[in-house]
């Protein structure tokens, strides 16, 4: 009997580790993931108090796996005081008391694993909370101290002191730099003045991650969500910049410096050390898109997201065709997972997006005084996007409440908002509340089923009671079971580990085949004829005239 080889066996001697993580790549399990963002103060409500906690997302397991998800990926639920709604972290290794207790979180982590559904966490690394020990002992420490070489302290311009260091801005506005009281230095934050960035050449700051990775490795968890991965490094001279934009991504001597690769190298190899496939995805807003395929080689992440799809602007074929070319390009020359992300809790929600006279732009935010999305029309354009994007070869991001055909709270008051965007711009840029309200549970419950009360930290919009899952469970044609169906034929077709391949279409029309799926979509404003003799497996829109594919629409069929 000939012995049976495993593909890794059968590898030229002297192969690397990254070289064996290639041929294991194409199987491991988030090549192809779909995974399922929680906002976890939105998500449910188990102890009534108005905001969501960890027995929350535990009692709702249940619908995620029906939904047919094979990941979650939970933002922080870390110590916090919730000045950037947990992306502040006071203490890595403890779960805040308003999301519950580190029993919660292995309850949750249990839970999940008996249901066959992995579990990412979020790391949030460039910043830590003032109120984290390290800066409050920073705080009280004189300038030049250990304590202070943490993070970035660097004595003010000006006779005393009194001018930033430089003149770097807060990408949530306003400058970078608050004063430490006392002295003449100021802490640099490229966020909120309550996160502070910490300093990655110090070697304490790359031990202390190390070992906060380990400890949520040893609990459990299948990979870390890498919060703004690209801001670790700065240029080491702090120089002057002149703040720009590329492509909608902000560039500068604080972002993607080349410095950051080495830290995630040294993470890949600690994740090695756990057995099972633990797995890290970055959060990179860097352009090109080019150089996003730095964090995912071989010996760093994994998955890096998607963000050219999710910006994309307008309603054209072309354009999805060349982000979706490109993307596919890109992951396959450094032998990773392409991701596909329509929504997350830092954008718009995109049927709002696509309901706007220019569509799929992300403006911060949208309140009662700007343009009001067409609901139908976005709802409709997000129903057949998720049909394109479900279908495409690769892992994918689902937002909460996407599922739902959610959209944004576009009519939020002011009093409401508690973005820290909003806060420090004046409401110049609205900021993300809008797209991170509780979820609808029931139609009829108060908070619409969130909690058990009527208490929800932002207010709901009377237009979710429509959304609810009770109004949208086991009705033919609604977007969560549209959702269902898609996930179940996407995993029955195994289109996350497919192939693409174009197939001309008429303008304004894309279509590709997957395995043995045809995708259609129609970006026009006219039906468009579809192939004779195909038959209709799902369509995101009920078909009225045989034949024929409406304006707006998705379809996935198979051949005659
Ligand atoms: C990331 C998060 C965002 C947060 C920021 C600062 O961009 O997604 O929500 O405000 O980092 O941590
Ligand atoms: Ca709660």
């Amino acid at each position: 009997m000939t012995a049976v080889t495993s593909p890794l066996e059968a590898l030229p001697g002297g192969t690397s580790a990254a070289s064996l993580q290639a041929a294991e790549a194409g199987r491991a399990w988030w090549t192809d993931a779909i995974i399922y963002q929680i906002y976890p103060r939105s998500f449910a409500d188990a102890n009534g108090d108005g905001i969501g906690d960890l027995p929350g997302v535990t009692s709702r397991l249940r619908y995620l796996k029906r939904l047919g998800v094979d990941a979650l990926w939970l933002s922080p639920f870390y110590k916090s005081p919730q000045a950037d709604a947990g992306y502040d972290v006071a203490d890595y290794r403890a779960v805040d008391p308003l999301f519950g207790t580190l029993e919660d979180f292995d309850r949750l982590l249990h839970e999940a694993h008996g249901l066959g559904i992995k579990v990412i966490v979020d790391l949030v690394p460039n910043h830590s909370s003032d109120e984290h020990a390290w800066f409050q002992a920073a705080f009280k420490s004189p300038p030049g101290s250990a304590e202070r070489a943490r993070y970035l302290f660097r004595d003010g311009c000006g006779e005393d002191g009194e001018l930033p260091p430089n003149n770097w801005q807060s990408v949530f506005g306003g400058q970078a730099w608050s004063r430490a009281p006392g002295d003449r230095q100021w802490y640099l934050h490229l966020f909120d003045g309550k996160q502070p960035d910490l300093n990655w050449d110090n070697p304490q700051v790359r031990a202390e991650f190390e070992d906060v990775l380990r400890f949520w490795l040893d609990r459990g968890v299948d990979g870390f969500r890498v919060d703004v991965a690209h801001g670790l490094v700065k240029d080491s001279e702090l120089p002057d910049t002149e703040h720009r934009k590329e492509n909608g991504v902000l560039v500068g001597p604080m972002w993607d410096q080349d410095g950051v690769h080495e830290i995630y190298r040294a993470w890949r190899r600690i994740l090695d050390e756990y057995p099972g496939e633990r797995m890290m995805v970055a959060e990179a807003w860097v352009t090109p898109q080019e150089r996003l395929t730095h964090y995912i080689r071989l010996d760093e992440m994994q998955q890096a997201f998607n963000f050219d799809y999710l910006l994309l602007e307008g309603w054209e074929a072309a354009a999805f065709r060349n982000v979706i070319d490109a993307s596919l390009a890109l992951s396959a020359a450094v032998d990773a997972t392409t991701t596909w992300v329509t929504s997350n809790h830092d954008v718009v929600r995109a049927p709002s997006r696509y309901g706007l006279s220019r569509p799929g732009t992300h403006p911060k935010g949208i309140d009662a005084a700007g343009e009001q999305p067409d609901e139908a029309l976005g709802l409709r354009r997000a129903r057949a996007l998720a049909l394109l994007t479900l279908a495409l070869p690769g892992s994918a991001y689902l937002y909460q409440g996407e599922e739902l055909g959610l959209p944004e709270h576009t009519t939020l008051e002011a009093r409401y908002r508690q973005d820290p965007m909003f806060i420090r711009t004046r409401g110049a840029d609205i900021g993300r509340d809008g797209c991170r309200v509780p979820l609808p549970w029931k139609a009829d419950a108060p908070s619409l089923g969130f909690g058990p009360g009527d208490r929800s930290w932002l207010p709901q919009p009377v237009a979710y009671a429509r959304y609810a899952v009770d109004r949208q469970e086991g009705v033919a044609g609604s977007t969560l079971e549209l959702y269902r169906q898609m996930l179940q034929l996407r995993r029955e077709h195994a289109l996350g580990k497919g192939r693409l391949c174009w197939v001309d279409a008429g303008r304004d029309l894309l279509a590709f085949d997957n395995g043995d799926i045809r995708v259609l979509i129609n970006f026009g404003t006219e039906a468009a004829e579809l192939p004779a003799g195909s038959q209709v497996l799902l369509s995101s829109e009920p078909l009225k005239e045989p034949g024929e594919l409406p304006a707006n629409t998705a379809v996935w069929l198979t051949g005659p």
